[in-house]
Order: structure tokens, then sequence, then C-alpha cells
């Protein structure tokens, strides 16, 4: 049988929730599609961090670097900073691997509630396109003069032509796939006058190898505005690490729920492996309840086997989502229901295993 190494790590809060129901659903898959899925677990977290020092052990990277996928929940506790904590795990991760596109679906489905009045399934249908691996995240800069009234803090943001012209690339390669072919650009060239007016020029001259594209840019400022008014005018977007971000949370909301959403952090010339997490975190209001929706992890599971070449099992999951919400079955109280996360998790295995 087909056989894919994938490394799991639940992380802090409400991932060692949706993480069990993600591996659920992915069980039920492999099952019914006949592949095999080798499991290595890592308990890294904020915990491991108390005990050790470390958010993972010396040789993480190396041991995650023998898996065909990562398949993470959440990382962040409140006790350890978050640069500290991010920037032990998460943030390596997707930079050493150089998964340099996060790729993020916004979808209304069939059966969720909007907070949008009278927008239907087929007005929010878009994919955030965020680059992944430097920009604003760029660890370059720090504190001189600490503790003097001369103190002042830097961070560079680093804009590599390869690093701009790879996301771009990908960006337009799926609005490509897409029936309207349309790619937005989310820039902020009017105040940030280095690195902005340059992402746009790089934008600019990809466009022309892309003729079927149809184009257009918006500040983020007004973009923002423009997901929440006229969610239906976009199709791809893409942006930089932080714009990304920030659209990739705000798109989720508009579509009814952060708790759904998913993402791939993708080595597109699979070099190294790829990662995938639900956009969320690991919400510590809710944490222990065992109430978190679990489908932003599980959709992540199905992009997973997508990227492993199992598209069939990828398909049957996103179908099984759609249909548990389009007709009334268990959801969790971000959507206005009230079921538990492994009342969600196991609704959806089932209807995987009897497709
Ligand atoms: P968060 O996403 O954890 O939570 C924001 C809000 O959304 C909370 O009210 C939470 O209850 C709710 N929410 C999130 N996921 C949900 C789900 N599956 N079901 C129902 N409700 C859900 O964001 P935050 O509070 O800013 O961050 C908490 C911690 O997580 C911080 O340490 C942060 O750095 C970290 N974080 C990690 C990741 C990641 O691992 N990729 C992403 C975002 C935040
Ligand atoms: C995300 C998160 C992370 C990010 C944080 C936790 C560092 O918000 O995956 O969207 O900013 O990339
Ligand atoms: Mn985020």
């Amino acid at each position: 049988a087909r056989r894919h190494r994938i490394a799991v790590i639940p992380g802090d809060g409400i991932g060692k929730e949706t993480v069990p129901e993600g591996l659920r659903v992915l069980d039920a898959a492999a099952r019914r599609f006949g592949f095999e899925l080798d499991l290595a677990h890592y308990d890294w977290s904020c915990e491991t961090y108390a005990q050790t020092g470390r958010m993972m052990p010396e040789d993480g990277l190396d041991r995650l670097r023998e898996s065909d996928s990562i398949f993470l929940g959440a990382v962040g506790w409140p006790g350890v900073p978050d640069h500290v904590s991010l920037w032990g795990l998460l943030i390596p991760i997707r930079r050493v691997f150089d998964q340099y596109v996060n790729l993020r679906p916004c979808r209304l489905l069939p059966g969720a509630r909007t907070p949008l009045a009278d927008r239907t399934p087929a007005e929010i249908d878009f994919y955030v396109v965020r680059e992944n691996t430097e920009g604003e995240y760029s660890s370059s800069g720090g504190r001189m003069f600490a503790g003097t009234e001369r103190e002042f803090v830097t961070q560079d943001a680093v804009f590599t032509r390869v690093g701009v012209d790879r996301v771009l690339k990908y960006a337009f390669d799926l609005a490509m796939t897409r029936p309207r072919k349309k790619l937005t650009s989310a820039t902020k060239s009017n105040g940030i006058t280095f690195t902005m007016p340059y992402w746009d020029e790089r934008f600019a001259e990809m466009a022309k190898r892309y003729p079927e594209v149809k184009t257009d840019q918006f500040h983020i400022d007004i973009l923002c505005a423009h997901f929440v008014q006229h969610p239906d005018w976009f199709d791809v977007v893409v942006g930089s690490n932080l714009f990304g971000d920030i659209l990739s949370d705000l798109g989720p909301a508009v579509a009814g729920s952060i708790g759904i959403a998913p993402s791939a952090n993708i080595n597109p010339e699979k070099k190294h492996p790829s990662m995938f997490e639900p956009v969320h975190g690991s919400a510590p209001d809710i944490a222990g309840k065992w109430i978190c929706n679990p489908i932003g992890q599980i959709w992540s599971g199905a992009m997973m086997l997508e990227h492993l070449g199992e598209k069939d099992a990828a398909d049957a999951i996103l179908k099984a989502i759609e249909d548990l919400l389009a007709e009334g079955g268990p959801r969790t109280r971000d959507m206005g229901g009230n079921a538990g996360t492994v009342d969600v998790g196991k609704a959806l295995a089932e209807a995987v295993a009897r497709g």
C-alpha cells in the first residue's frame, strides 16, 4: 500500500483537542482509500519548554526532516512569551523547510452562518496566499542603547527578489486554475516606501507572464474593509507575511468562524516536508473544555492528503465537512451549536468511512 510518514505535533491548548480529531478523520480516509499513515508523535509544546528550556530537542528539525508532512495543532501558552514559543517551534519549521507559501482557503460553507447579511456561499470563496518565510517576520534588527534614554529597537522587513517572485508565481498559477482567474495583491505602497513599491513592481512584472489573469491591488487598510463589504470581489489574494496573516483571520471571520479555517505551509518543490495546521491558535480561553471546533484541523488534514497525492481522500473529507454543515449535523458553539469537539470529529470520521 502507499505509505506516508507524518510527524504529528499537537502543541498547546486546543491543539491537543483538535489534533486527535484530525487523526481520527485521516485514519478513516486511509482505511477507505487504501493507504497507510506512518505517524511519529512529538509532544513538543510550552510544557516541554518549562521542563527543558527548549520548545523542541536540539535535533528536532532533523527528526521532522524524515517525514513527508507535518501535522500541527497550535503553539503558544500563557507563561511562555509568544515570541519564545513560536520562534522555538512553528517559525523555524516554516523557515528551515522553506515552506514559502502559506495557502489559506476562505469559504462560506453552505449551512454556516456569516455575520454578513445576505451573503451566499458562491460569494465568499477565495484563497489567501501568504508569503511565509521573510518579509516583516525577518529576524533582522535588534535593541540598541538598552535601558538608556537613547534606547531604540528596529525590525527589518526583508523582501528578496527570489522570495517575492516565487510566492507571486504560486499565486498566479493558482489563479489560473480558478474559473474567474482573478488575483488581488495586498499592498501599502503609500505608507511603506521601500518594500511595498518593490512588491508592486515585482507583481506587475509577474503579471506580464500571465495575460489571462485579471489583476488588481488594494492598500491593506481598504482591502480589510472590502473583505467585509465586498467578499465577492475576491478569488485569490496574495500578500506579504504580515498582511497575509491579518487577512487570513479576517477572511474566515467573514465566512463564519476562525474555527474552520485550514492552512497549508507549502514547500512547492517538495524538497522539504510541508506543514498543515489550522489558522487559529491555542485558544487558552476555551482550552480544556473540549468545545473547540476541530474542522480547521480536519480540513488541514484534507489539504495534507491532497499534497501527498491522495486527492480522492482529500475530496471525501471536504465533502463530509460540507455535508455535515449543510445537513445540520453536530456543530460547536462558534458555529451556533452546542456539540463537543469529539462529536464533530466522530461524525466526520463516520461520514468519511461511509462515503
Ligand atoms: P486564537 O486563535 O488561539 O484564539 C482567538 C479566539 O478564537 C479565541 O476566542 C478562541 O477561543 C477562538 N478560537 C480559536 N480557535 C477556535 C476553534 N477551533 N474553535 C472555537 N473557537 C476558536 O488566537 P490568540 O488568542 O491570539 O492566540 C492564543 C495563542 O495561540 C497565543 O499564544 C498565540 O501566539 C498562539 N497562536 C498560535 C498559532 C499557531 O500555532 N499557528 C496561530 C495563532 C495564534
Ligand atoms: C498564524 C499565527 C502565527 C503567525 C503566529 C502565532 C506567530 O498567527 O499562523 O497565523 O503570525 O504566523
Ligand atoms: Mn495568524
